[in-house]
């Protein structure tokens, strides 16, 4: 998997580094090309010459003392680079990656960089447990990047608990897994819906609800990131769509987003439904603002059309997936959608758990199948269950 690939190194001051020399050994064992980045903190641990024996390649320490042979800046280190591999990965180093910190060639290139992220922490079990670096973890990993999780163990602070950096080995099957994971849903044409719709009562009031639209980015980007063609069509929100969509529409209306939905669906293989669509919408639209002259206004409402309800109807062979945010009974509420839209699965967040459903970062998601299974997942961020969902599917699509 990693033949041939381009790996930048980003080692950083922690006693760890010393590990990471065995990491580019096997690096380059497994055909890869490395370049290493050391922080100043770093070469205080390691000397740079043991990683230039072993990389085959100069280090990279200084932003402006370059050693004369060499020309290579942090643009173009950034852009020739497949994988930016942050390993050990200390507090600091977190920290500054989470606030877009840039003072030395490893931030540098990090910002600069469109490369697939991972980053490796290592550290004492207090400072890994901190919220603050807990926070900056979240961050990231909700910036795309791929976060190894430490291990338990016996630490050089002579603590005993999280914080251990992995076996370089464990490293290498890890990035090799995501070079995998890029290419595993190349082929197939993913349509998603995101975000809320708007009724217009009037050309300044509306119908909507709390739905960022976060879930239904997320999952656009964790399918780019795989490989897939994806068209998302997006109600109302203040994300930005990742840069490589390769279909992108803009509906305001529950009727809107039926119509490009209904177009696109003969190119679809997949259609993932996270957008929370208005089930109703006002009658009638005034043409003007309403007064406030009325005592009592009423607003007679008229049912939407049910895009994923008549999606179903027609689905053949492709896979279509719902979303359910429910308050009470959610799991038989979910079951009943399920089967109602003729749906292969459904994702259910009971959005009255803390972190799940509307407008935060994180979801906690049950996802029900056909034939009566449920899995259940923990608190994870939005593009972790965007990579689970698309796992599921990814296997509904080999049957
Ligand atoms: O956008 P975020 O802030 O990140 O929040 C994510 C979310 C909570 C909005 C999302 O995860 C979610 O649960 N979306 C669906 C919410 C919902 O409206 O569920 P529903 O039970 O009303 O609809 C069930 C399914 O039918 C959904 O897939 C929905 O898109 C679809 N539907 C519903 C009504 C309708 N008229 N047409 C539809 O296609």
């Amino acid at each position: 998997m990693l033949k041939g690939k381009f790996i930048v190194l980003g080692v950083t001051g922690s006693i760890a580094a010393y590990k990471a020399c065995e990491l580019t050994r096997l690096l380059k064992k497994r055909g890869a090309s490395v370049q290493v980045v050391m922080t100043e903190s770093a070469c205080k641990f390691v000397a740079p010459l043991t990683f230039q024996i072993l990389s085959e390649n100069p280090v990279i320490k200084d932003m402006f003392k370059e050693p004369s042979h060499w020309e290579v800046e942090h643009v173009s280190l950034a852009d020739k680079a497949d994988f930016f591999v942050i390993a050990p990965c200390t507090a600091n180093i977190l920290a500054k990656l989470a606030s877009g910190i840039a003072d030395d060639m490893l931030t540098t290139t990090f910002l600069a960089t469109k490369a697939k992220k991972v980053i490796v922490p290592a550290m004492n079990v207090n400072m890994y447990e901190n919220p603050v670096t807990q926070r900056n973890i979240e961050i990231l990993k909700n910036y795309g990047c791929h976060i190894m999780e430490p291990e338990e163990g016996f630490l050089a602070c002579g603590k005993i608990g999280k914080g251990r950096f992995p076996d370089p080995e464990e490293i290498v099957e890890y990035i090799e897994k995501i070079a995998q994971m890029q290419e595993d849903l190349k082929g197939t044409k993913i349509l998603i819906t995101a975000g809320p719709t708007r009724e217009y009562i009037d050309p300044i009031r509306f119908i909507s609800n709390r739905s960022s639209g976060k879930m239904g980015y997320k999952l656009a980007e964790a399918a780019l990131e795989r490989g897939a063609e994806v068209a998302l069509i997006s109600g109302p929100v203040s994300l930005e769509p990742p840069p490589d969509l390769q279909i992108f529409h803009r509906v305001e209306t529950a009727v809107e987003m039926k119509k490009k939905v209904d177009e696109l669906f003969p190119w679809a293989d997949v259609v993932i439904k996270a957008a929370a669509v208005s089930d109703y919408r006002p009658k009638y639209r005034s043409e003007h603002k309403i007064k406030k002259s009325e005592e009592e206004v009423f607003i007679e409402l008229v049912k939407n059309p049910d895009i994923l309800k008549e999606l179903g109807e027609k689905k053949g062979d492709k896979i279509l997936v719902g979303f359910a945010a429910e308050t009470d009974i959610p799991e038989s509420n979910a079951r009943e959608k399920l089967l109602k839209k003729n749906l292969d699965m459904i994702v259910l967040n009971d959005v009255t758990k803390q972190g799940a459903g509307f407008e935060v970062d994180t979801n906690i998601v049950k996802i029900l199948y056909r034939d009566g299974r449920i899995e259940e997942f923990p608190l994870l961020s939005k593009k972790e269950v965007a990579h689970l969902i698309l796992d599921r599917i990814k296997a509904l699509l080999k049957c």
